[in-house]
C-alpha cells in the first residue's frame, strides 16, 4: 500500500472532506449574512466525493472526516457517508457538525458507521446563540446533541469559539455542559479565513493559555499525551472521564505534526487552512471519469505543493480569502 509522504516527511494519512460551503447559520465570525454559495455544477456530486475518498484511502489515508459548511444540509449525504466509512482500509470517518440537524440524522449516522462527531456551540444562551449564529436554532441544537449523546458513538466533542466580550464569560459553563454529558470539549483560536464585515478579529483575540487560566480556576487540568489525528491539545480533568482541549493555530503553531490535507466543496484539493496552495481535482475528475491512476498521480503531484507552516496575523487584511464553509474545520 502506498503512503503519502510531503516534502517536509510528514505522513499524510488524514483528509478532511467539505460535501458542501453552504450553511443553515451565518456565524458571524465565520460568514455575513448575505453569502453567496457555489452553483450546484461547481461543487463534486457525492458520487465524485466517494470516488475521490476511496481514491485516497487505496493511498493510505486512515481517517476521513465529513466537514462543510454544514454537512447534514447536503441531500443523501447518508449515503455518501455510509459508502465512504464501508471502504475496507479506513479506521474511522468522523463528521464536524453545527448540531442542527443531529435530533433527527444522530441514529442514521451512527448506523451509517460515523464513529466520532464534533459539534460546534459556542454559548448556552439563547439570545446570544441567535446573535452569534443569526438564527434561532439553540434549542434544536441542544435537542441534537442530547440525541448524539444517548447513542454509543465512539466520542462526541464540542467545539467553542472563544471571542474575547462575546462569550469568554461561558468559557466554564461549557465546559460544566460538556463534562457532565460525558462530552469532551475543545476551545478554539479564531483563524483569520475570509474577510467579514462588523467583526474585528484582533479585537475579539483569546488565547487559549487564556482559556486554560480561566478554567483553571475551577478545575484540576493535567496536559494528557492522547491525540486524536487533528491538532487538539488535551488535558485530563481531575475527577471526570473527560478532556478538555484547546486548538490554537496562533499561540501553538502545530504545523509540525500536520497529517492532513482538505478536499474543498468545489474539488479542490487543499494543502494547508493556512495557504492558498491547492490543486483542481474537479476538472481532473470530469475529464476522465473514475480513472483512479490519474487521480492518484493528481494527488501525489498536489502534495508537493503542501508548504511546511501556516503564518496567521490578525493585525493584517486577512491574505487568506476563503471562508472556512467552503474549506472545512
Ligand atoms: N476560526 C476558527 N474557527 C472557525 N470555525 C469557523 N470559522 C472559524 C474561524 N474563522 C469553526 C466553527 C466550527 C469549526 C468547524 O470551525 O465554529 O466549530
Ligand atoms: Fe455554518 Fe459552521 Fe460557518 Fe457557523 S461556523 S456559519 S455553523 S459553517
Amino acid at each position: 500500500m502506498s503512503e503519502l509522504i510531503d516534502p517536509f516527511g510528514r505522513k499524510i494519512d488524514y483528509l478532511r472532506i467539505s460535501v458542501t460551503d453552504r450553511c443553515d447559520f451565518r456565524c458571524t465570525y465565520c460568514m455575513d449574512e448575505d453569502v453567496s454559495f457555489l452553483a450546484r455544477e461547481h461543487i463534486l456530486s457525492l458520487e465524485e466525493i466517494v470516488f475521490v475518498a476511496q481514491t485516497f484511502i487505496a493511498m493510505g489515508t486512515k481517517r476521513i472526516r465529513i466537514t462543510g459548511g454544514e454537512p447534514l444540509v447536503r441531500k443523501n449525504i447518508l449515503w455518501a457517508i455510509e459508502q465512504i466509512a464501508n471502504t475496507p482500509g479506513l479506521d474511522e470517518l468522523t463528521i464536524t457538525t453545527n448540531g442542527s440537524q443531529l435530533a433527527k440524522m444522530a441514529p442514521a449516522l451512527y448506523n451509517a458507521g460515523v464513529s466520532r462527531i464534533n459539534i460546534s456551540l459556542d454559548t448556552l444562551k439563547a439570545k446570544r446563540f441567535y446573535q452569534l449564529t443569526r438564527r434561532d436554532k439553540f434549542q434544536q441544537v441542544i435537542d441534537g446533541i442530547e440525541s448524539a449523546a444517548q447513542l454509543p458513538f465512539k466520542r462526541l466533542k464540542l467545539n467553542s469559539v472563544i471571542l474575547k466580550g462575546r462569550n469568554d464569560d461561558e468559557i466554564y459553563a461549557l465546559a460544566e455542559f460538556a463534562l457532565s454529558r460525558g462530552l469532551d470539549i475543545s476551545y478554539i483560536e479564531e483563524m483569520p479565513l475570509g474577510i467579514i464585515h462588523d467583526h474585528d478579529r484582533a479585537a475579539t483575540y483569546m488565547s487559549s493559555d487564556d482559556v486554560i487560566a480561566n478554567l483553571e480556576q475551577t478545575y484540576r487540568l493535567t496536559p494528557s499525551t492522547m491525540k486524536t489525528g487533528g491538532p487538539t491539545r488535551y488535558y485530563q480533568v481531575e475527577g471526570y472521564q473527560n478532556r478538555i482541549g484547546t486548538i490554537s493555530p496562533h499561540s501553538h503553531n502545530f504545523c509540525d505534526t500536520c497529517n492532513r490535507v482538505r478536499l474543498t466543496a468545489e474539488g479542490r484539493l487543499l494543502l494547508c487552512l493556512g495557504n492558498e496552495h491547492s490543486k483542481d481535482l474537479k476538472s481532473l475528475l470530469r475529464s476522465h471519469p473514475n480513472d483512479h491512476q490519474l487521480l492518484r498521480d493528481g494527488i501525489i503531484e498536489a502534495l508537493a505543493l503542501k508548504p511546511q507552516q501556516h503564518h496567521f496575523n490578525l493585525d493584517e487584511t486577512p491574505q487568506i480569502l476563503r471562508f472556512m464553509s467552503a474549506t472545512g474545520g
